[in-house]
């Protein structure tokens, strides 16, 4: 930790046009850059609701759940769950500790943990904390983890699998049914991500689909089509029971306070009755698609998350920074977020977005990329 090392290192990323700054920004911009998916963060109507359902919560929980965080709106809120999802639930402060926690929980030098290549960095960390044997599979190659699984199954007889349903940096998904049928052949362990899903698909992709039952682990963080903060877990009872004895992450940390965890009971209990805001999300989706290829824009996206490639970071900065300038609030997404040289502007869509606000976007985007080659 020599002073002279960390200003070489940030240094080095300066003149690679890779260092991470902390910016804000007016508020009269278009934010494309925003995870809030349904728009239900952003809702003013919906929070006044809210504030005069739950007038007076503490902000504070001062103390973790093992402790006496474990007020009675947690035990509501994972009741509720438990009716909706047909699982004992768990609910984390982040994503990033849940999936830290699950994996580090279940998985040691005697795992094999199959993971997708491209999957979330908290999943990453989990499993190098783990000290499991990693291979990780190419991006959404469900043939692929099956050559791994046939080639290691003999010499690990616990094998962990992980995906997201829906990718934050691509926007693509699993084939989820595929995988459960993986599952049901091979019998390993799977853990699903639903950060992306979530919101979207209402109670989330495997719920929608009809396939929780068959999915171990599945998390579903709120911080983006949830419209708030923490994770939800949908565990068997035994396995919730094993987190509150042995999951640090779990156990030693203050538990959220109770105005979220209001919030997010809230929530859960219209999350089925927001179809409008839906439908009008996926009448956008539909419409960003068309566009794209109209405009001749390559993408890999089939969803609400849209990344378009531009390659290089210092081509990308320009881009941004002209884009902001015309009123359109992006990002750019580099290394080590995303693979080195497929540097992107990913878009999140919503359905405050209007047609004709992707229609000028678009428009200027495609100004931009012809005038920079
Ligand atoms: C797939 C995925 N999982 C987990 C997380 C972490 O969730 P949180 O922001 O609640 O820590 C993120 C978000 O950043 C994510 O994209």
């Amino acid at each position: 930790m020599k002073l002279e090392n960390i200003k070489s290192e940030l240094n080095k990323l300066k003149n690679n046009n890779n260092l991470r700054s902390l910016k804000s920004y007016p508020n009269n911009l278009l934010n494309l850059s925003s995870n809030d998916y349904m728009g239900l963060a952003e809702d003013n109507i919906l929070r006044k609701e809210f504030y005069l359902k739950y007038s007076n919560l503490p902000l504070s929980s001062s103390s973790s759940r093992l402790i006496t965080g474990n007020f009675p709106l947690i035990e509501e809120l994972e009741k509720k769950l438990k009716d909706i999802y047909g699982k004992s639930a768990l609910t984390f402060n982040s994503g990033f500790d849940g999936n830290c926690c699950i994996i580090e929980t279940f998985c040691n030098k005697d795992t094999l943990v199959l993971s997708d290549k491209l999957n979330h960095a908290s999943i990453h960390d989990g499993i190098i904390h783990s000290g499991a044997k990693l291979h990780r599979y190419r991006h959404l190659d469900l043939d692929h983890l099956e050559s791994l699984i046939l080639k290691y199954k003999d010499e690990f007889s616990d094998i962990f699998v992980i995906s997201e349903t829906i990718y934050s940096m691509d926007g693509d998904s699993v084939d989820l049914e595929k995988l459960i049928n993986l599952k049901k052949k091979y019998n390993f362990t799977l853990m699903i991500d639903e950060a992306h899903s979530y919101g979207v698909y209402s109670y989330g992709m495997a719920y929608e689909l009809n396939l929780v039952e068959f999915i171990d682990f599945l998390i579903i963080p709120l911080g983006k089509g949830g419209g708030s903060i923490g994770a939800y877990l949908l565990t068997d009872k035994i396995l919730k029971e094993y987190i509150i004895n042995k999951g640090r992450k779990f156990i030693y940390t203050t538990a959220l306070p109770p105005i979220n965890i209001a919030w997010n009971l809230f929530l859960l209990e219209k999350m089925n009755s927001f179809q409008v805001p839906r439908n009008n999300l996926n009448e956008l989706i539909l419409y960003t698609h068309n566009l794209i290829k109209e405009f001749n824009l390559t993408t890999f996206s089939t969803s609400h998350i849209i990344s378009i490639l531009v390659g290089s970071n210092e081509k990308i900065d320009i881009i941004c920074k002209n884009l902001i300038e015309k009123g359109f609030l992006v990002y750019p997404v580099k290394e080590p977020t995303v693979p080195k040289g497929t540097s992107r502007i990913r878009i999140g869509l919503n359905p405050n977005i209007s047609q004709n606000d992707i229609y000028n976007f678009l428009k200027e985007l495609k100004y931009e990329l012809n005038s920079i080659l």
